[in-house]
């Protein structure tokens, strides 16, 4: 059965349009100051959310004829819905993003075209050959804005591929590796600190040394996050809302890490670390309004699939923001069930238990509940491996079925969607998904709590504090 609802309510069309009008009279606004980048922002991510909530809805039916569709399997009848959706969020966004370049540069193209209107200002030679201040112009920030800008477009690109062509784990787990080489190297050229500031208890260890420099195992440690972070929500998925709340609750956990670092007055300014986080809002404001619309449509009954493609860029915001904005420690507090999930599943990922190819819950059309999914074992596992599963059953971190023999017949399959049917038994799909968001949101509230409270208790500054090392 195939299933696309193609057209806006009357409701829904005045309100885009209201929201779009309203955001775009913001827009025009800020040029008459200096261009106020971050209202800016906030208007554009306006735009973004109206104009993926309505190309959505419209696209649902192309899409499908171009067979981006899956089918729901969590639904008494297996529905045909669009898939990808996320590339019609991923190009809204990037659009965005090209659109936003003028308005953070503003006041430097200002300044650098025209002297800024200081007529006090003295010109030297070389200024008065050239005829323009383009040296004062902060090419840098422009040079990470557009590495950012073409990792995300690579990692798109290569996640439409995977939605098309359904590419091997093996091989698509290495993409964002790739994707993510235009911004290691303004990270090299631009600011090129490999130095990490060592915890106080670990110092006598180290002769005392405050820094250490991982030189280029620096740039490995980033690369694994760009392949960790797009990966890890790819696999944190299968129930309908999941992949892009868990994005949401991530990206606006992020905001408000930014917002510590901005409106709080306590903090100095301008503090060395303003400008990153101005950087990150930049980046993470449209990307809030195009999850929205995406997630009005996917979450329970989902109308629209996000497909690979939406956690690939999800992912990748996430890296580009933390890496970009020097902040790829604070990023992984934020990570804390991507990170166990993956750790978790680590024995399916490589293999050592088989893997079926999907580990999403199975639907029991009699109680049109959830039930934990299992993976079932023809050959017998290695011992040591059922003696690990027999030990984590016990421990309540899986359930498996044994023969008589004693040997492993069948387990859940390791994901923490399932290991949450198993500790809290067969539940509605949406109670599913909101129960894994809370933990979401609960995990990163503590990791922000410990980045700025408990941090001090192992290093000797918080860059939040006037006290700024490194
Ligand atoms: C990853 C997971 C796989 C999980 C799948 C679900 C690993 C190694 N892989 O694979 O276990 O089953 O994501 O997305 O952990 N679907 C639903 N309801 C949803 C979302 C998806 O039924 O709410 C189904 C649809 O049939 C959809 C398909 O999952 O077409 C998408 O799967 P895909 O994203 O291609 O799977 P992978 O990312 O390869
Ligand atoms: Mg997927």
């Amino acid at each position: 059965m195939t299933v696309a609802t193609t057209s806006l309510t009357r409701t829904e069309r005045l309100s885009l349009f209201s929201l779009t009008a309203a955001c775009i009279g913001v827009l025009a606004n800020t040029f008459q100051g200096d261009g106020e980048p971050l209202i800016a922002s906030l208007a554009l991510s306006g735009v973004a959310f109206s104009s993926s909530y309505a190309l959505i809805r419209w696209l649902g039916d192309t899409f499908m004829r171009a067979g981006f569709k899956g089918r729901d399997m969590s639904k008494l009848r297996h529905t045909e819905i669009p898939e990808t959706m996320g590339a019609v969020c991923a190009v809204v966004y990037l659009l965005m993003l090209i659109i936003f370049i003028p308005f953070p540069f503003y006041k430097d193209i200002v300044a650098a075209t025209s002297g800024g209107g200081n007529r006090d200002i003295v010109l030297e030679v070389q200024h008065v050959e050239h005829g323009r201040f383009l040296h004062r112009f902060p090419h840098n920030k422009l040079a990470s804005f557009l590495s950012a800008l073409l990792s995300l477009h690579s990692v798109v690109i290569l996640g439409v591929g995977d939605d098309l062509f359904d590419i091997r784990w093996r091989h698509k787990i290495l993409i964002p590796a790739f994707a993510a080489i235009p911004m290691l190297i303004v990270y090299f050229v631009d600011f090129g600190v490999t130095h990490v500031v060592v915890p106080t208890p670990l110092r006598p260890y180290l002769n005392g040394a405050i820094l250490v420099d991982l030189g280029w195992l620096y740039y490995a440690y980033m690369a694994a996050i760009a392949i960790f972070c797009p990966n890890s929500i790819n696999i944190l998925a299968g129930i309908n809302g999941l992949e892009v709340g868990q994005s949401l609750v991530i990206a606006l956990l992020l905001v408000l890490n930014d917002s510590f670092y901005l409106l709080l007055p306590s903090t100095p300014y301008p503090h060395p670390a303003t400008d990153s986080h101005l950087f990150s809002t930049f980046l993470l404001l449209p990307f809030i309004g195009v999850s929205f619309a995406l997630l009005a449509h996917n979450w329970f009954p989902a109308r629209v699939f996000v497909g690979d493609t939406y956690c690939y860029f999800a992912g990748m915001v996430f890296a580009v923001v933390g890496i970009l904005g020097h902040f790829s420690k604070t990023l992984l507090l934020l990570l804390i069930p991507q990170i166990f999930n993956f750790i978790y599943s680590a024995p399916q990922l490589f293999h050592l238990v088989p893997c079926p190819r999907h580990r999403l819950p199975k639907f029991n059309p009699r109680t049109s509940l959830l039930e934990n999914s299992t993976a079932t074992f023809v050959k017998p596992l290695p011992r040591p491996v059922a003696e690990a599963m027999k030990l984590m059953h016990r421990m309540k971190l899986l359930r498996i079925k044994t023969d008589e023999s004693g040997e492993v017949v069948e387990s859940t399959n390791f994901t923490i969607i399932n290991l949450w049917l198993v500790w809290f038994g067969p539940m509605r799909e949406d109670r599913l998904a909101m129960g894994l968001l809370g933990l979401q949101t609960a995990c990163g509230l503590l990791g922000l709590f410990v980045r700025h409270r408990l941090a001090l208790w192992v290093f000797t500054a918080d860059n939040l504090s006037r006290q700024w090392i490194s």
